[in-house]
């Protein structure tokens, strides 16, 4: 058989062709467009050798920092508002109910299950008391009840106690009473950089960017009937929130964290549920 000369303008086509017998049909949809994004991006970058042996080298230092405590890929698609992006194809709150956000690399299955009311916060070090009350409800503002709130924060250091190689420390579960109601104890939270001392930080020096996240308080809530709900309560005035590193501010997550009487910061927020679709 003929050997066909090679033709840059038709290579793109000719690995499409090799694909084609692909079963999984999904596959074969994700690979197609892969395939043509990344001929199209090689197109328009033209990088020489180099350059395209630097861009590997990046790729692999970054699979080498992912760990089972670092995942430097999650970090890359955070910074990138890939993570964002996914999110918000995934998941569109309906009228009136809570806005997602990124669930970054700091969620620890099995936290400790509190009684209402209960401090998340075990070091007087942790940081600045903080009271944070409020309800969980459906779309048409009936309570739920029972539904799980996992709850985490980093301390006033900007580390979460997994960064720190610590026991669970400033997270927590709770669950909702029978008015929908909840309220724990915590820190205030605070600003922070995300993991910077890898090759992300490196693209975000680069770049001409700060690693830093605004001060917020993580959510992952779930109840029986209704979506799991990822996102995070932003402290109003607080500093980055207009140049969050991950991009996962909006403004519907911006809430006060007055100070009162007795010294406390408060916080108050009625998350809304959508219902399951299943
Ligand atoms: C966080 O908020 O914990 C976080 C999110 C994305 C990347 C790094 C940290
Ligand atoms: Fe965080």
């Amino acid at each position: 058989m003929a050997i066909r000369k090679f033709s840059e303008k038709k290579l793109t086509d000719e690995v499409l062709y090799r694909i084609r017998k692909t079963k999984n049909k999904r596959l074969k949809q994700v690979m197609t467009s892969y395939i043509k994004h990344l001929h199209a991006f090689v197109r328009d970058v033209k990088p020489t050798q180099e350059e395209w042996m630097q861009g590997i080298q990046f790729l692999t230092e970054t699979g080498h920092w992912s760990t089972g405590k670092r995942q430097e890929f999650i970090l890359m698609s955070d910074t990138l508002g890939v993570s964002m992006l996914v999110d918000a194809l995934n998941y569109k709150a309906g009228a009136g109910a809570t806005e997602s956000t990124v669930l970054g690399p700091f969620h620890r299955e099995q936290a400790p299950e509190y009684p209402l009311g209960a401090n998340i916060s075990k070091h007087l070090s942790d940081g600045e008391p903080c009271l944070v009350s409020g309800s969980v409800r459906d779309a048409k503002g009936k309570p739920i009840a029972g539904a799980k709130l996992d709850i985490w924060q980093g301390g006033a250091d900007g580390l979460y106690d997994s960064q720190k190689g610590e026991a669970m420390n400033l997270r927590g579960v709770f669950r909702s009473d029978e008015r929908g109601r909840f309220q724990f104890r915590c820190v205030k939270p605070e600003f922070y950089p995300v993991p910077n001392d890898g090759p992300v930080g490196r693209m975000l020096v680069a770049t001409e960017r700060h690693p830093m996240r605004p001060p917020h308080l993580h959510f992952w809530i779930t109840a029986e009937g209704y979506r799991p709900l990822i996102t995070h309560l932003f402290v109003k005035g607080g500093k980055y929130l207009d140049s969050d590193a991950v991009f996962g501010v909006k403004p519907e997550l911006i809430i006060d964290f007055k100070k009162g009487k007795d010294g406390f910061a408060t916080a108050n927020y009625d998350f809304v549920l959508m219902k399951d679709k299943k």
